[in-house]
């Protein structure tokens, strides 16, 4: 059959990574790890199989990065101890003889936390709880509890923990990292108005709410030298809140995105329900002038690579997406789930699977994955 060709699969850059095609698989926590947060037994054949299957990178679940706070579900991996990143060698090693590259997400759940075996509390920018309740299929139950206000020296452990995490992902082997500031965790609480009531350095303004965010990738970014790739995640949207805008529209977008690129990240990586959307739909005229998605303005406004996600199923969204600019890469998510392959089948012009909820009932592990693909799709 002819094959389908597309700007897709072209060959990308983020900051001194080369990637063989524009097809990302988007972090995706799978509570699958042991209990002492090294890599579980299914974990890397879950990751190879992506990499099989032609995506030209994968972005690991979040990991979290200290041994204090930042662990936000059991079965989470972690990055935060030798260990950890030791038990990530043989998933690497996996995914790079199939000549795909693997980012580490580096993630602090802050008051999202819904458990953590170091602490029996939560902690985040302010004692707000959290709108919603915890996510069953990560074995969350009921309310999230109200955090502890992070004093100076929790946000300077805070730091500390992306930094060591990202020194020990280098360490390993991984391509690079991805700072999680997005979907309502710990870096996502600081910039949004209603999580965030400080009124020192790290609150009040857009810019004290992005201040963790620069101090974060400033000091990654000196730890690891400037041939390890560092991006940055963000989204509007939260797990827990699906309405929020920010309040400042294009011009809190201009200041997220060039604040970032300022301080030296090499890639920003956005979230939307649909990534293409204007980002600002509904909200006033002058704070949205040019109706651009989020992956448009980071573009704009960065001047670096921008992988943009969501809502991608089948291929056409995600060339379009490419050929008006509006991003580098494309980041697919559910449809990788159900598609792991997803770029394979593309390229042959291949139905593909539709993605069901489905597959994370009753847990989203790989355990309840693979029995739901067994049962489901048995050959
Ligand atoms: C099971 C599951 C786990 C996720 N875990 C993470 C995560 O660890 N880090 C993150 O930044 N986003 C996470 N996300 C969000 C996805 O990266 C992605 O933004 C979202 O699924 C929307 O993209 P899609 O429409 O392609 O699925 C998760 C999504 C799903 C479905």
């Amino acid at each position: 059959m002819k094959e389908q060709q597309s700007v897709i699969f072209e060959s990308a850059t983020l900051g001194s990574l080369r990637l063989n095609n524009r097809l990302a698989v988007a972090p995706m926590t799978r509570v699958s790890a042991l209990r002492d947060g090294q890599v579980g037994p299914l974990m890397k054949d879950y990751y190879e199989r992506f990499a099989k299957g032609g995506f030209g990178l994968i972005i690991t679940e979040g990991l979290y990065t200290d041994e204090l706070y930042s662990q936000g579900y059991l079965g989470q991996p972690g990055i935060a101890t030798k260990q950890q990143a030791h038990s990530w060698l043989p998933v690497i090693q996996a995914v790079h003889d199939q000549g795909a590259k693997i980012i580490a997400q580096l993630m602090h759940a802050g008051a999202l936390s819904q458990f953590n075996r170091f602490v029996d509390s939560t902690a985040g920018p302010s004692t707000v709880r959290p709108l919603g309740l915890q996510m069953p299929f990560y074995r969350g139950d009921g309310e999230y509890p109200t955090p502890s206000e992070m004093t100076e020296k929790d946000i300077a452990d805070v730091i500390d923990g992306f930094v060591q995490s990202a020194i020990l992902a280098k360490s390993v082997g991984f391509d690079g990292v991805e700072i999680h500031g997005a979907n309502g965790y710990l870096l996502d609480q600081f910039l949004t108005v209603y999580t965030n009531q400080r009124t020192d350095q790290y609150g009040g303004s857009l810019d004290n709410r992005l201040r963790i965010y620069q101090q974060i990738i400033a000091a990654v970014k000196k730890a690891v030298g400037h041939d390890f790739t560092v991006g940055v995640r963000f989204s509007q949207k939260k797990v827990n809140d699906n309405e929020y805008l920010w309040p400042e529209g294009e011009e809190g977008a201009k200041k997220a995105f060039s604040s970032v690129a300022h301080s030296g990240v090499d890639f920003i990586h956005t979230t939307e329900p649909v990534l293409d959307q204007p980002a600002f739909e509904g909200v006033s005229e002058e704070a949205h002038e040019g109706k651009l998605s989020l992956a448009a303005l980071a573009k704009k406004y960065s001047g670096i690579p921008v992988i943009a996600n969501g809502g991608v199923s089948d291929h056409s969204l995600a060339s379009e997406t490419i050929e008006s600019n509006q991003a580098d890469v494309i980041a697919l998510g559910k449809t990788a789930l159900a598609n792991q392959d997803w770029p394979e089948r593309v390229r042959a012009q291949e139905d593909l699977k539709t993605f069901t909820y489905e597959m994370f009932n009753p847990i989203a592990d790989l355990e309840t994955a693979n029995k739901f693909f067994k049962s489901t799709f048995a050959e």
